[in-house]
């Protein structure tokens, strides 16, 4: 059996993470048990004062265990889940065997990925549109954004949240950990062509990430966060079939762990579905997460421009919003793209053994 489950952990932890940092690592309970230990980074920025991002890439990590166990005919059960404690927390897994049916969708877990280009304006048919609504099941809600205009607003949205990613020395901290400037394949980083970015600000952001009084001194006489704005918010913005955000679909409420577990693994059925119609995705996941620093009144910058950025930005996703802005679990845009990530750069994933805490397979 634990042959089996190396074989389902060797395929799942293709899994999405904010900006790839796989906060995973696993440790053989039993022959049939597996825990999951998850690590939330307290002093990234993006994670939030609660973890929301790692709770989430948990829940795609493990739609993977389950896809990938139905191939080998078990199925899987979530035993219990521990929230973080001192940035520590787990998700203990169980497989049993089972005639499961095979979802074909496995077939993209290593596949899929995020493409952060601009893409084709060609929208999608009324068949894909039913197989990504049907793909996160009956506890979430998608809403478009498909007009030129609506299209425009999340751009503008995205914008806004730049402004604030951008003018903050605790993101700044994050970028240059996170941007591989040497490897086209990195394994647990961003590498640079992966950004979205052309050749010359490629350039210039290099020199830019050498120094925060560098970064500084362009956003205050270069406007130095109007090109990456336009390069990486409005342009794909507007260039792609449509933009996506997904709600909880019952009241608002407190969400727990599992909640966003159950999130992350509709996300990542979304995803996958996306992928096996030929469609590129590319989620926006900051202005979730400032807007929730906004909502508890958590000062989350020394810099007090961003902070008030940040409640211009709430206020705008509140107005642009359909759904209560509390249930709101991810967004991004959706299209089709010729562009292929293995020119340019994609992520990879460390190597199984080194996630592995204990080596008896
Ligand atoms: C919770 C979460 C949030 C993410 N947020 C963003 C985002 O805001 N912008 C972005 O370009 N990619 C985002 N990503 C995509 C990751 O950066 C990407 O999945 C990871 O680097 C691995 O690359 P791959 O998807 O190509 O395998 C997010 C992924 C997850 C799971």
């Amino acid at each position: 059996m634990t042959s089996d489950l190396y074989k389902i952990l060797e395929r799942a932890r293709w899994a999405p993470s904010g900006d790839n940092c796989q906060p995973w690592r696993f440790e053989f309970l039993d022959e049939d048990k597996i825990r999951i230990h998850l690590l939330f980074d307290r002093g990234n920025v993006y994670e939030g004062s609660s973890g929301i991002p790692t709770w989430v890439a948990a829940g795609a990590l493990i739609e993977n265990i389950r896809l990938a166990s139905g191939l080998l005919k078990k199925k899987i059960f979530i035993d219990r889940v521990g929230d973080f404690v001192d940035g520590k927390g787990f998700v203990d897994i169980r497989f049993e065997e089972s005639e499961m049916v095979y979802d074909p969708i496995e077939k993209f877990i290593e596949s899929r990925t995020v493409l952060r280009f601009p893409y084709q304006l060609t929208d999608l048919s009324d068949n894909v549109i039913l197989s990504l609504q049907r793909s996160v099941g009956e506890d979430f809600v998608l809403d478009w954004s498909i007009s030129f205009w609506e299209r425009l607003k999340i751009s503008r949205l995205n914008m806004m949240s730049s402004k604030i990613r951008l003018t903050m020395p605790e993101a700044y901290k994050v970028h240059v950990k996170i941007v591989d400037w040497d490897h086209k394949f990195s394994i647990d980083k961003l590498p640079a062509g992966s950004l979205g970015m052309g050749k010359v600000s490629l350039i210039f952001t290099k020199f830019a990430f050498g120094s925060w009084r560098r970064i500084a001194f362009l956003n205050k006489y270069l406007c130095g966060v109007f090109l990456p704005q336009i390069e990486l918010d409005f342009i794909p913005g507007i260039f792609c079939a449509r933009h996506f955000r997904m709600y909880f679909k019952s009241s608002d409420r407190i969400w727990t762990a599992q909640d966003y577990i159950r999130a992350g693994s509709a996300i990542q059925r979304f995803w996958l579905t996306a992928s096996s119609h030929g469609l590129s995705l590319q989620p926006s996941f900051s202005p979730i997460i400032f807007e929730k620093y906004v909502k508890q009144k958590h000062e989350f910058s020394v810099s007090k421009s961003s902070v008030s950025a940040a409640k211009r930005m709430a206020k705008f996703m509140s107005r642009i919003s359909r759904h209560p802005l509390g249930n709101q679990v991810f967004q991004g845009r959706l299209g089709y793209s010729n562009r292929n990530e293995n020119v340019t750069g994609r992520s990879v994933r460390i190597p199984l053994d080194a996630l592995l805490m204990s080596l008896s397979k």
